[in-house]
């Protein structure tokens, strides 16, 4: 595989755009020297970067593409509003039509207002806390990766720079799962605490009780409970994970699998936190999302055909059955190279990882970065394996294939010791750390 236009074109982009990229996840350091380095096409779960190579993809524009690249019933929806204009001064019939599709499926919430990205709805989520509790602190799961590019998130990041240290003193943080460690932030901090924000579920699904019992420990200590739902919205469950688990927030995000790939996120709630955004009564005061961007047309419509397209069709039986597939795969793989203390599936099917150790069983960034390199050379582009409602059995089967090559690769790197002599170039490396 020849990578040179695309090695070009990156190093023209990193002169031009700070990181080389807009989100640090798909950066030149996330990946092998061995990489595509530009995507220039996609259609369903297979790309073609800019040098020719093509790739069954897993990722998936960052999880935001569920049904596939280009999917025909999407890119038809949006091709025929692009005749009838895509923002006016005054709303679109689209913002009523979407409201209503998203409402009809997320039970627990009244009222929902649109951006384009799930940062912006998570700060708008924390704003409306504060106004409703009149405190200032938020409280945060530890284990959860990320909640928003905003200081409030990313102060708990080693990627601080820029960041005044009063905002350190709001952001608390509590472990998945542990009741008692958000219970010792309520008494560390009585009556400060507006909102506890975590993902339903993540790598594991909730203990019996956890969800209900920090919902109401929320309650009672009077906070706010806030889903973050840009990953699992419509992947766990077409009524999101708060469906699937049965446990409604008082506030939810969603984003990523809105639209299919469109910029499309949603903070959703209960009406009597929403409404603090609204314009019938004198007190309410929150410039709640309110955007020249937030709604244009082409977006709202992806939405809607997306959202019909969970209703109708069974995708996300999809996810979980082909994820599984992978998984089962990916498991037997690494059982025949005697690797699976090594490589082995991690999550949900619908929303599948794979961990990378070393020699000494620590996760790895240099192992990490071999085995994308290996599975890269046999055309599957591998950052994780999430899998869309166009990945087939025949493109899993594939995958398979080249996870069995790659692990060959991977069991001579355990053999010496060292992915030296093996890896080409220098290891990733994360996005940030969390303090
Ligand atoms: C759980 C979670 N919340 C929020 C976000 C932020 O979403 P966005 O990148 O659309 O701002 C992400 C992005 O990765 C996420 O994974």
């Amino acid at each position: 595989m020849e990578f040179t236009r695309g090695k070009q074109l990156a190093a023209r982009l990193r002169q031009l755009v700070p990181g080389g990229c807009h989100t640090y996840a798909k950066g030149d350091d996330q990946y092998p020297e061995l990489a595509p380095a530009l995507i220039a096409r996609g259609n369903g779960c297979h790309v073609w970067d800019v040098d020719g190579n093509p790739f069954i993809e897993y990722g998936m524009g960052l999880r935001a593409v569920t049904l596939g690249h280009a999917y025909p019933a999407v890119v038809e929806a949006v091709r025929a509003c692009l005749d009838r204009g895509t923002n006016f001064t005054r709303p679109a019939p689209e913002e009523l039509a979407c409201a209503e599709a998203f409402l009809a499926l997320i039970d627990g919430a009244d009222m929902v207002k649109f951006t384009k990205d799930g940062s912006t709805a998570a700060s708008a989520a924390l704003k409306l806390a504060r106004r409703h509790t009149g405190r200032d602190l938020v409280a945060i799961c530890a284990e959860h990766p990320f909640f928003s590019y905003d200081d409030w998130f990313i102060c708990t990041t080693t990627a601080d720079g820029g960041i005044p240290r009063v905002v350190y003193e709001q952001t608390v943080q509590f472990r998945y799962n542990d009741l008692a460690s958000l219970r010792a932030q309520f008494a560390a901090h009585p009556g400060q605490i507006a909102a506890v924000f975590l993902e339903p579920a993540r790598l594991e699904d909730p203990a019996p009780g956890f969800l209900e019992g920090l919902v109401a420990l929320c309650h009672a200590e009077g906070a706010l409970a806030v889903f973050d739902e840009t990953i699992t919205g419509f992947r766990w469950h077409l009524r999101g994970a708060q469906g699937l688990y049965g446990v409604v927030p008082d506030l939810s995000i969603f984003g990523k699998a809105m639209a299919n790939g469109f910029s499309q996120s949603a903070l959703a709630g209960k009406r009597e936190f929403m409404h603090w955004g609204g314009r019938d009564r004198p007190d309410e005061d929150v410039f709640l999302l309110s955007t020249t961007h937030g709604v244009e047309t082409p977006a709202l419509v992806a939405a809607i055909a997306t959202m019909e397209i969970y209703r109708s069709e069974p995708v996300v039986e999809h996810l979980h059955r082909v994820g599984a597939r992978l998984a089962d795969g990916l498991r037997q793989a690494s059982l025949r190279h005697g690797l699976l203390a090594y490589v082995e599936p991690v999550g949900r099917p619908c929303n599948l990882f794979f961990s990378t150790r070393d020699p000494a069983g620590k996760p790895s960034q240099p192992f990490r970065t071999l085995f994308l390199q290996e599975l890269i050379k046999r055309g599957v582009l591998g950052p994780s394996f999430v899998v869309s409602y166009s990945h087939q059995d025949e493109d899993i089967d594939r995958t398979i294939d080249a996870v069995d090559g790659a692990l060959g690769v991977y069991a001579r790197a355990i053999a010496a010791g060292t992915v030296d002599g093996l890896l080409v170039g220098s290891p990733s490396r994360p996005v940030f750390g969390r303090r």
